[in-house]
């Protein structure tokens, strides 16, 4: 049995759409110097019409396998961390699972706001380490836009769209996830949620008027409660992996609020460039945030063989999380006979998918079920 869960496979999707704090300001009352000294974010991305959670999470996906020795079909699992599902049912993991062609995986959304992603691979690494599967895929992707009152400028100023996948492989070399810690304080639900929608408040035209459907939040309590959990998550991640918390190469964090990430730092006594931040290209992308910046940080080379990091996260619930991970370089090399046999079956998944749509159909038309279910 391998004992340690390694990412193998990296990959993000954002939106080519580009929303300024200059352009912000045509819509609300707002200013670019006034969200960029506030929050640090200047620029974040809008998804298009034909773009959704699943579909941003997916091209993430993809990209993520294309960079290991594996395909959709050896994945055994499949957790998708979302805020902005593309239901409330089915699970938009689901759907992903169905356009990659990953035939064999389980696949569930987990609802844990921006601290889903460290979750959602502290849940894969565990399944892996316990031996009970081998591959398993983690996402995090959002459409916040679509959940943003666009007339509310202390929330509205925030929020971006955008996915980050990774692959985790079952090995036998030492490294990988380390520890983690999941933590959670509901009597805060109330300052930052999507109140309507569920069973609580069922859709309404009197929930719509009140905006009920778009995200409210106290930001001053949110913002306490996250300089309060950072650096305290952080040092006990550290602390369960055996590491001091000058050990730490680097941290990534939740990227909401540069102000947050700067008190994080002040707490651990670490200096600021051990942090990676790139809140000010994508603004808070929720549970795509983290994969977001440690993405960009493998691909411009910052993150090494070798480098202790510790990912942390915060969010509605309330939770927050903290997640240790040696980072191992993956050796493998893929050829591109192989990519291209890996589009060939991205091709057949989709084809899969179709038929399958197809085959119900006309079962449907026999049985004289056809008129239930919508597209
Ligand atoms: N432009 C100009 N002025 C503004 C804006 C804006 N966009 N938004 C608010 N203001 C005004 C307010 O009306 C207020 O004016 P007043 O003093 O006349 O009443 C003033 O600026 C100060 O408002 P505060 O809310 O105190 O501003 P603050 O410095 O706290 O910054 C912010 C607000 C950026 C929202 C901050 O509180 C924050 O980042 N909180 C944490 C939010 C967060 O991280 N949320 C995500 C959690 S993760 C998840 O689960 C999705």
């Amino acid at each position: 049995m391998s004992l340690y869960a390694h990412v193998t496979g990296w990959g993000i999707a954002v939106p080519d759409e580009i929303l300024t704090n200059e352009k912000l300001a045509q819509i609300v009352e707002t200013s670019d110097e006034w969200i960029v000294s506030r929050t640090g974010i200047r620029e974040r991305r809008i998804a298009r019409k034909d773009q959704s959670t699943a579909t941003l999470a997916a091209d993430a996906a993809r990209k993520a396998l294309e960079r290991t020795e594996i395909d959709a079909r050896d994945l055994d699992l499949i957790i998708l961390a979302t805020s902005s599902p593309e239901h409330i049912f089915p699970a938009t993991a689901c759907l992903v699972q169905d356009s990659i062609g990953a035939i064999k995986a389980g696949a569930f959304d987990l609802s844990a706001a921006c601290t889903g992603f460290i979750f959602a691979l502290n849940m894969a690494a565990q399944a892996i380490r316990s031996g009970s599967i081998e591959n398993a895929l983690v996402i995090g992707s959002e459409t916040l836009s679509r959940l943003v009152n666009w007339d509310d400028r202390s929330t509205c100023i925030l929020f971006g769209d955008g996915a980050g996948a990774f692959v985790l492989q079952a090995s036998d070399e030492p490294g990988g996830i380390l520890s983690a810690v999941m933590r959670s304080d509901g009597s805060g639900g109330n300052l930052l949620s999507v109140p309507a929608g569920g069973s609580k408040i069922p859709t309404s035209h009197e929930a719509i008027d009140k905006n009920q459907h778009l995200i409210q939040m106290n930001g001053r309590e949110v913002f306490r409660f996250a300089t309060r959990v950072m650096a305290s998550a952080t040092r006990d991640t550290a602390a369960h992996a055996g590491w001091d918390v000058e050990e730490i190469d680097y941290v990534i964090p939740h990227q909401a609020n540069q102000r947050i990430i700067e008190a994080a730092a002040r707490g651990l006594r670490l200096p600021i460039d051990r942090f990676i931040v790139n809140l000010e290209k994508y603004g808070n992308t929720s549970t795509a945030s983290i994969p977001l910046a440690m993405v960009e940080a493998l691909d411009n080379g910052q993150i090494k063989d070798g480098s202790n990091l510790v990912l942390v996260g915060f969010g509605a619930g309330l939770t927050w999380g903290a997640l240790s991970m040696r980072w191992i370089e993956p050796k493998v090399k893929v050829t591109r006979l192989e990519r291209r046999r890996r589009s060939l079956l991205t091709w057949l998944a989709r084809m899969r998918s179709f038929l399958r749509r197809v085959q119900r159909r006309i079962e449907g038309l026999i049985w004289g079920t056809s008129s239930k279910g919508q597209e």
